[in-house]
């Protein structure tokens, strides 16, 4: 049976610990130079229907350092816009491939994909979440802070985009209490925050939501495929900016991460995310472990 991973749902706690342990040697040998081709003879196909700079990039590095290969197609590049269905490309791509990963709009198309692939289906981000985005940020927080369970983590801005979302399903198999700093509209679905079950607190205030905490998290305030909202997104989440004197209320030492793109002097200023306390640049370098592990599971069970 193949396994896909569309939402964190799809692996068990214990799983997400051998995922960080094999993620965690497999940086090691990489900074030793060493060649690891766990991955020889496999290939993956990445399909992108929305821009991307680090999961295309990540996604490419990983196969190709552990000795796979790699197709990258467009939607627009590709037959998917002139009309062939989802079945049929999930059906093709199955012959010659061992794992596809798909960035998309609704989890609809994911979900069609996934079911009419023989090969595992790796969300590269949807509408409903980030999932292999979130492994990377929670991957770093324990690199810098150790265990991440019963740490407490704040997400400030739009909590209802993918990556808002995917935190609070992660709160589930990582043991950690979340706040979310968001206006009225901007909040995750209540079934959403349901499934959470007590850990996640969602406070309008954004200094109440930092306060104390660990980490402080934020994301673009205007996400892909919602550029037409743009203006009222800005107004409505103008007062949650990650700046200085907000991050001045978390605890000494906590660390900021941002998934990038990020976007200056809106969701996030530079003294924040250029700061001493940034640590998005390994968030970003360590996609690339985390997906290295992800795809040995997945393709080699
Ligand atoms: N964080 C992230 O997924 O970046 P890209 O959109 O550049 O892939
Ligand atoms: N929420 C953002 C994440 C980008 C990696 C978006 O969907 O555009």
């Amino acid at each position: 049976m193949k396994r896909d991973f569309l939402t964190l749902a799809d692996m068990t706690e214990a799983e997400y610990r051998s995922l960080f342990d094999r993620a965690r040697e497999l940086k090691e040998s990489r900074k030793r130079r060493e060649v690891v081709t766990t991955l020889a003879g496999r290939h993956l196909v990445l399909i992108f229907e929305k821009s991307s700079t680090r999961t295309h990039l990540s996604f490419e590095a990983a196969m190709y350092q552990l000795g796979g290969t790699v197709t990258t197609i467009t939607s627009s590049g590709s037959q998917i816009a002139r009309g062939e269905t989802l079945e049929d490309t999930g059906r093709v791509i199955s012959g010659y491939a061992d794992g596809i990963m798909f960035r998309t709009f609704g989890d609809d198309r994911l979900n069609t994909l996934a079911k009419a692939a023989t090969v595992p289906v790796i969300n590269g981000l949807s509408e409903g979440g980030h999932p292999v985005q979130i492994l990377a940020d929670l991957f770093t927080v324990e690199e810098r802070l150790g265990s991440v369970a019963g740490k407490t983590l704040a997400f400030l801005g739009d909590c209802a985009s993918n990556m808002g979302r995917s935190f609070v399903e992660a709160t589930r198999f990582f043991g950690f209490d979340l706040r979310l700093g968001c206006p009225e509209g901007y909040r995750p679905a209540d079934a959403l925050l349901a499934e959470a079950g007590g850990r996640v607190k969602v406070l309008t205030s954004p200094a109440e939501a930092v306060q104390g905490a660990d980490v402080v998290v934020t994301d673009v305030w205007t996400s892909m495929g919602q550029e037409e909202e743009s203006a009222k997104r800005m107004k409505d989440l103008a007062g949650y900016q990650l700046d200085e004197a907000l991050l001045a209320k978390a605890k000494p030492g906590a660390i900021v991460l941002h998934c990038l793109p990020a976007h200056r002097g809106e969701e996030i200023s530079a003294g924040v995310i250029d700061g001493p306390q940034s640590a998005v640049w390994d968030e970003a370098e360590n996609r690339m472990h985390v997906q290295k592990a992800l795809l040995e599971k997945l393709i080699l069970g």
